[in-house]
């Protein structure tokens, strides 16, 4: 095995679908895991086992998702720029639903349903200007982002939806951003549903289904401790806050608390380079394999795997021409050439993010029911 590569407990994703299935025993709520976090193949099965649907972003992750042998009645579709080809995977393969992001989108949809002769779903993505207190670049529910529909506008879109008999109204969409990490900004969207079923349920619509996104977030700086995302905590906020009618159904999207946990990027030690002021440990593994740190300036948890030395501090940077490929200023076990290190919880958006910027290999993905870790560093000595 060469590094870097990302290595797959699939105990742990286990457990984590597990702790999810528990807490949602009982009510009327579905889960479609959010395949962009991360559509590789075994993560994808592994999902499909425990009943889940999948929300996809394209028309590939449609076509992913079925050849994984997700059902089409459990896919959702979402984006703000679909584009023919995906409407026609979409509807012609008659998934359960797709997040309508515009009003503008929906005379395509409609006029792709009757060339395909089919019929389609739609919910309204709205945007409920909540703020989710996370990074900028991940907040997706305010006014200012691109995503969804002014809620104000939702009039206006079931109006012009009476134009076109091909598309049912499904119901409501949301999602107020990612690695959300405290309950508050789902309390509110809770409110804010609460209030908008109020108003639809006045003018005589009643949806038959709710979507109220993903977003719950998960501890990069603890991961070992609080391997398991705080499942219980989440779904408590919608069995408390949210009114459901009799007979709706409550959909949810996860992406990065079903993943993130259960993956690990494995990289060498390439140099320590001594620059004075600090110390550099330069590994193989860059921002080609691992994006978040130079996208959202995300600092992951990173162990020294094959030293006992003293603790000190290096700032960790990849092999590429860009000052942003760095994965920050991090306290570890000293680091000489040739150590492994681990960092942790890269399962959700890191290979599904990864390039072949500067020409580099891709990092192969391994799972510990091929490899476990011990076996690889044992190999090593
Ligand atoms: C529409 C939609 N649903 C679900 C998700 C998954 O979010 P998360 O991975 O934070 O759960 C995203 C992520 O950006 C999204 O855009």
């Amino acid at each position: 095995m060469n590094t870097p590569f990302y290595h797959y407990d699939l105990d742990v994703l286990r457990r984590t679908l597990q702790t999810i299935s528990g807490a949602i025993e009982g009510y009327p709520f579905h889960i479609h895991y959010a395949m962009k976090a991360n559509a590789e193949r075994k993560i994808l099965d592994t999902i499909r086992e425990y009943g889940f649907g999948v929300d996809c972003v394209s028309g590939n992750e449609i076509l992913l998702a079925l050849d994984a042998g997700f059902s089409p009645d459990k896919i959702v579709f979402a984006g703000v720029g679909k584009t023919d080809r995906e409407l026609i995977d979409a509807i012609g393969s008659e998934v359960f639903n797709i997040n309508c992001e515009s009003i503008e989108e929906l005379p395509v949809i409609s006029e792709i349903a009757r060339r395909l002769n089919k019929k389609t779903m739609v919910s309204f993505r709205l945007n409920p200007n909540i703020d989710a207190r996370t990074h900028p670049h991940i907040t997706t529910g305010k006014s200012i982002n691109k995503f969804g529909i002014p809620s104000s506008r939702l009039w206006d879109a079931l109006e012009e939806l009476r134009k076109y008999p091909e598309i049912e109204f499904n119901g409501l969409h949301f999602h107020i951003g990612s690695q959300i990490r405290s309950i508050e900004p789902f309390i509110e969207l809770c409110q804010e549903i609460n209030r908008l079923q109020e108003e639809l349920g006045k003018k005589g619509y009643s949806p038959a289904n709710l979507n109220v996104g993903g977003g719950l977030g998960i501890d990069y700086e603890h991961p070992e401790k609080y391997i398991i995302p705080d499942f219980e905590a989440y779904f408590n906020v919608f069995k408390e806050h949210l009114r459901i009618p009799d007979g709706q159904q409550v959909h949810f999207e996860l992406g990065r608390s079903v993943v993130g946990q259960c993956g690990s990027l494995i990289t060498k030690v390439l140099y320590v380079k001594d620059a004075g002021e600090k110390k550099f440990a330069i590994i193989d593994a860059g921002m080609s394999d691992f994006m978040r740190p130079a996208l959202y300036a995300s600092v992951h948890r990173i162990e020294n795997l094959t030293s006992e030395g003293p603790m000190q501090i290096y700032e960790v940077v990849g092999p590429i021409c860009e000052s942003t490929d760095s994965f920050g200023n991090i306290e570890m076990n000293e680091v000489r050439r040739g150590d492994i290190l681990k960092i942790w919880s890269t399962g959700a958006y890191g290979t599904v993010l990864s390039s072949k910027y500067n020409l580099r290999d891709k990092a192969e993905n391994y799972y510990s029911d091929e490899v476990a870790l011990d076996d690889f560093l044992g190999q090593r000595s």
